[in-house]
């Protein structure tokens, strides 16, 4: 666990929730008998609180282990623990999806009839347990934490794009959840739009410190976030390597500049280039 990660749980101890657990998981998809093995006997620990980057040749597998997490889909072997709870396993091949983890979806899952403060409010006006006044009280704060004062009453559409994915990761977090899952959010963004949104992320994850389960294909992105990357092999995939990013939180851009970003990004792009090459070869030999 990096420092940044024990000073937290220091602070806030007995309140970081969102530790997940896979244990020797093996997913299988078999269409039609032809078996395919996307995750092979993986097992990793990420403690709560953690941001935990997943990188890994296309098609590895990854998107396969976010969606077991997420319940969305079954594992064929293994367990997977959110804190002490098993959310699938022996027995248990799903889990069942819940508002404790969230799968963050960055194009288009906002209603874009509704205005922004809507959008938020709206998965817990849905679920009836709250007051209208509580919520949408509870969404005005949360909305200028993010730094979206000003932009309660304008519909989606009528926001930046960088100000419309902070209320998609906003109405997420007005759940509560202990662990947010992204599956390559910023793919199709230019890099200095990235950047923001990095900035931004990292803003709003300083005040709710939840788990985050972020796969990326971005070695800049994962190294600037992440306080651990996991470097998955190429498919059937496990970690292959696990990076302890060892650059004190909080960050900003200037980290890119630094000598211990610089050598991060060499060792890294080592291991997921032979990777990588494995994919390619593996994907030659079948087609
Ligand atoms: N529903 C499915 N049925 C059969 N095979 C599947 C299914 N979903 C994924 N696969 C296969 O499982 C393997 C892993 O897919 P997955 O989407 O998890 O990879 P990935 O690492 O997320 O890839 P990428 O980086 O391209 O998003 C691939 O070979 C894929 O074709
Ligand atoms: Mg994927």
């Amino acid at each position: 666990m990096s420092a940044v990660l024990q000073q937290a749980g220091k602070a806030e101890k007995g309140v970081l929730k969102g530790a997940i657990r896979i244990e020797d998981v093996v997913k299988i998809y078999d269409p039609d008998g032809a078996a395919v093995m996307a995750v092979d006997h993986c097992s990793l620990d990420i403690p709560a609180g953690e941001i935990c980057m997943i990188v890994g040749p296309s098609g590895c597998g990854k998107t396969t282990l976010l969606n077991a997490i997420a319940g969305f889909h079954s594992i064929t072997s293994g367990s997977i623990y959110l804190d002490d709870e098993l959310l699938c396993g022996p027995g248990k091949p799903m889990a069942q999806p819940g508002s404790d983890r969230i799968v963050v979806f960055q194009n288009g899952a906002l209603f874009p009839w509704k205005s922004n403060l809507d959008n938020v409010a709206f998965g817990l006006m849905m679920q009836g347990k709250l007051g209208k006044k509580e919520i949408y009280d509870k969404a005005r704060s949360m909305m200028a934490d993010a730094g979206l004062s000003g932009t309660e009453h304008n519909f989606p559409g009528e926001v930046s794009s960088g100000l419309r994915r902070r209320v998609e990761i906003v109405r997420a977090l007005m759940n509560e959840p202990k662990v947010l899952l992204f599956d390559e959010p910023y793919r199709a963004l230019d890099s200095l739009t990235k950047s923001v949104m990095h900035e931004a992320l990292l803003e709003i994850y300083y005040k709710n410190k939840v788990t985050i389960f972020f796969i990326t294909h971005d070695l800049e992105e994962a190294i600037f976030l992440g306080h651990r990357l996991v470097i998955m092999t190429s498919r059937p995939c496990k970690p292959k390597k696990i990076i302890d990013v060892d650059i004190p939180h909080p960050r900003d851009y200037s980290v890119l500049t630094s000598t211990r970003y610089r050598q991060l990004m060499d060792e890294t792009v080592e291991l997921v280039h032979e990777e990588a090459k494995k994919a390619f070869s593996a994907g030659e030999k079948e087609g």
